[in-house]
């Protein structure tokens, strides 16, 4: 099955309303990509960059939400008011929500839950850190972080979801997985999803996180599993980011 590669951009907590301006021009400035391209800044700005992406092909990212639909939850963001703002996909159990906010597996199963529920889609973090890569449980950890999600919404659910495998040690480090044990685990997850529905793991697009740059995307884009990538530091700067997008075609 072909499946359309993305290209994500995880801003995190940095940028400023001239920053983004200037970001976004340059984007603009992109060739046509047959990739989708997604970018996710915080929630202040998001109002801003829905007027400045409005009639392009760029698609915009929230970096968390609420499982809570609506009410007394201070601080909080509902899922619905993301989708205001024309958000259509939320990133979910990103590695820093769940090691520096306590989110557990479970948390993040009912957002998911909550997100599948006003049509957006989840875009599920996972990964195992360092110690558990070493200590030979990559795919424990993976799995056991899906099926957390699949308790909650069903496997089938997975067909309108997208996940994101970012090991821990590569996020913000420098360190990137290589191609070869990305498409492994990749290929270990649609295997894992395929014991329970075939259809959903040829469909789900799995993206590949952790310290993506142009000089190293080429080669992970070439892997059969990789569909694309969520990418932190480098989709800070416009031509980096682009040159990204370039290599997944
Ligand atoms: P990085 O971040 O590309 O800066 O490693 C990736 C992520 O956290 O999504």
């Amino acid at each position: 099955m072909i499946r359309q590669k993305i290209v994500a951009g995880n801003w995190k907590m940095n940028g400023s309303k001239e920053s983004i301006q200037t970001l976004i021009s340059g984007l603009l400035d992109m060739d046509g990509s047959n990739s989708e391209v997604v970018i996710a800044p915080s929630f202040p700005y998001l109002s801003q960059v829905h007027d400045l992406i409005d009639g392009s092909n760029l698609v915009m990212a929230a970096q968390n939400a609420s499982q809570e639909e609506k009410g007394a939850f201070t601080g909080e963001v509902s899922v619905s008011m993301l989708a205001d703002f024309g958000v259509k996909y939320i990133l979910l159990g990103h590695s820093e929500r769940r090691s520096l906010y306590g989110e557990t597996d479970e948390v993040v199963a009912s957002k998911v839950k909550t997100v599948l529920g006003f049509g957006l889609i989840p875009m599920l973090c996972i990964g195992e850190t360092l110690e558990e890569r070493e200590s030979g449980k990559t795919l424990e950890v993976c799995e056991r972080q899906i099926q957390a999600v699949i308790d909650v919404v069903g496997v089938e659910s997975f067909a309108k979801m997208t996940i994101a495998y970012e090991p821990v040690w590569a996020i913000g480090t420098g360190l990137s997985a290589s191609a070869d044990q990305a498409q492994e685990v990749h290929q270990s997850i649609r295997a894992f999803l395929a014991k329970s529905s075939e259809s959903v793991s040829e469909k789900v697009q799995i993206l590949y996180g952790g310290s993506v740059k142009a000089s190293t995307s080429s080669a992970l884009f070439k892997m059969p599993d990789v569909d694309g990538a969520l990418v932190g530091g480098a989709s800070l700067d416009a031509k980096e980011f682009i040159a990204i997008v370039k290599t997944a075609g």
